[in-house]
């Protein structure tokens, strides 16, 4: 499994935690920026980075950061191919793989602390995605696009 991770500044402490994370439990990753909390930067940027490397691989996930979550995956979803989820507790960690099969995960940096997002993040990376009837609605959206 290929994980990407992004933020913004708004995003970079928590993305920081996040990377931290991913180190514990042996799960190699790579940051595609930003590099800083200080100089400001545009979400966009970042999720289209994330988006488009996370889509060439089914086995690939991102997670992006941005102040509240809810800008990575509005930009995020504008990419073929991509479901992104804002998780925002334990039980959207879980639906977000079990029900909706999410690759890109957001999360905000100004919303959320790096124990509660550890939690999600173990939630989440545990969970199964269930197909079935999940997978006809993922189909539905995809022929959306
Ligand atoms: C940046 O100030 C902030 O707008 C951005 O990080 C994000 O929260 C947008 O959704």
């Amino acid at each position: 499994m290929k994980v990407f991770v992004g933020s913004d500044h708004a995003g970079f402490d928590l993305k920081e935690a996040i990377k931290n994370y991913l180190t514990e439990k042996k799960l190699e990753f790579i940051d595609l920026g930003t590099d800083s909390a200080s100089k400001s930067v545009d979400y966009p940027d970042y999720a289209l980075e994330v988006a488009k490397e996370t889509v060439k691989d089914n086995n690939s996930i991102g997670i992006l950061v941005c102040g509240t979550g809810i800008g990575m995956s509005i930009a995020a979803n504008k990419v073929k191919g991509v479901r992104a989820a804002l998780i925002y507790d334990e039980y959207t960690a879980e639906v977000a793989k079990k029900h909706n099969n999410a690759n890109v995960i957001t999360f905000g940096g100004r919303t959320m602390t790096p124990l509660e997002v550890d939690r999600y993040l173990t939630k989440f990376l545990n969970a199964e995605f269930e197909d079935g009837r999940h997978q006809n609605r993922i189909d539905k959206i995809h022929n959306i696009e």
